[in-house]
């Protein structure tokens, strides 16, 4: 790296600025910012949360999030619901227990459902696509959002049909060897970004992310993370801090910085600037004021807990996780609080994303 170019304050500014006004970033710049002191962060972030600011105000989106099975037939070394850990205490919701869920997310003011869960065979593409309609069938006006892994085009195809409005898929990391690094041999980058393109074909608002601080992850692979961003320009981006899960191979690792996630949230928001981007529970566990900080970084959504209280603690996908002891409407006024005393609100919306795609007119179905 040319250290004189970054020499002085001004100078640093001057970068944030570029950065801020090309919409992108080099591999140079990347680095000196992850590295950069701190007003040069605080300049950072500050221009990342106007930036959010002038385009979706100062409200907060949040989601329901429905964690309703922790099978998975994958087996990445970093997740906690991985097939090979025999200590995890596996579970599935039921559709009536899902719906229950959603009515009462839905009094509590969410307007979109996230079901999340690990890729599970028990849930077909027709318990799935029925999963889907009903939920769009009695609540008309909420966004419906699937996380629920890799699946074929035309399972995908038949999910939106069935309603779905959105999909969440975080990349976890572009760098092939850094990828393999992550997860055992049947599992494939070029898979992950095959699925990552043809949900945005088929109409979805997409969310692609990564961990920040994964095993592995170099300067080199972030800035890749970076690129695939800008290549794939997805609606959302998911990023927090790998923190470690006790009963998985990377269980001694280190974990992601709260640092760095800031840095990164900021640096995401300049260079997409109209993404949705969620200040992630993962954040709120390595900080207690992590998920005030994200949206102080440029984040504007938040996606509190909505699965049964019963349930909570068996969603582990890594260790200490908060709001596991928490009722969904518990959950709801802390953020609400927490956000209010940061000068933002949490606001009984859709929360569509405001990005718009080359080639396209909108966003999805409208
Ligand atoms: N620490 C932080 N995030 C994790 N995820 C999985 N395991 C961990 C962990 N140990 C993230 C992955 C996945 C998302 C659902 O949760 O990025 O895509
Ligand atoms: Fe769950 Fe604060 S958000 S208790």
């Amino acid at each position: 790296m040319k250290t004189t170019l970054f020499q002085t304050q001004d100078a640093a500014r001057d970068t944030v600025d570029g950065i801020s006004a090309r919409q992108d970033i080099t591999r140079d710049e990347l680095e000196f910012l992850l590295n950069a002191g701190k007003e040069t962060v605080d300049y950072l972030r500050q221009q990342a949360r106007q930036t959010a600011e002038s385009i979706y105000g100062r409200a907060i989106y949040v989601r329901g999030l429905i964690e309703f099975t922790n099978y998975c037939k994958n087996d990445c070394y970093y997740c906690g619901i991985r097939r090979s850990n025999r200590c995890a205490d596996r579970y599935r919701l039921s559709k009536e227990e899902m719906l229950a869920c959603c009515e009462t997310g839905y009094g509590l003011g969410f307007r979109t459902f996230v079901f999340q869960g690990g890729e599970d065979g028990y849930f077909t593409d027709d318990i799935i696509c029925d999963l889907v309609s009903s939920v769009k069938e009695r609540y008309p006006g909420c966004a419906v959002t699937l996380s629920i892994g890799e699946k074929s085009k035309e399972s995908y195809r038949r999910y939106y049909e069935a309603g779905a409005d959105r999909y969440l898929l975080r990349h976890e990391t572009a760098d092939e060897a850094h990828y393999r690094y992550l997860h055992p041999q049947e599992l494939s980058l070029k898979n992950r970004m095959r699925c990552l393109y043809d949900l945005k074909e088929i109409g979805y608002q997409v969310g692609c992310g990564f961990m920040v601080g994964s095993p592995g992850q170099t300067v080199d692979t972030l800035y890749k993370d970076l690129r695939f961003i800008k290549e794939l320009e997805p609606h959302m981006v998911g990023i927090g801090p790998f923190i470690p899960q006790h009963d998985t191979p990377f269980a001694d690792r280190d974990a992601g910085t709260f640092d760095r996630t800031l840095r990164l949230l900021a640096v995401i928001r300049l260079i997409h600037p109209a993404v949705l981007l969620p200040s992630t529970t993962a954040l709120g566990t390595i900080h207690p004021r992590g998920r005030e900080e994200g949206v102080l970084s440029g984040a504007n959504v938040v996606m509190p807990n909505l699965s049964p209280a019963g349930v909570r603690k068996k969603y582990a996908l890594y260790d200490n996780k908060i709001c596991t002891g928490d009722e969904a409407a518990e959950c709801r006024s802390c953020l609400q609080r927490r956000m209010e005393s940061i000068g933002y609100e949490v606001v009984t919306d859709r929360g569509d994303s405001k990005v718009v795609c080359r080639g396209r007119t909108r966003a999805g179905r409208g």
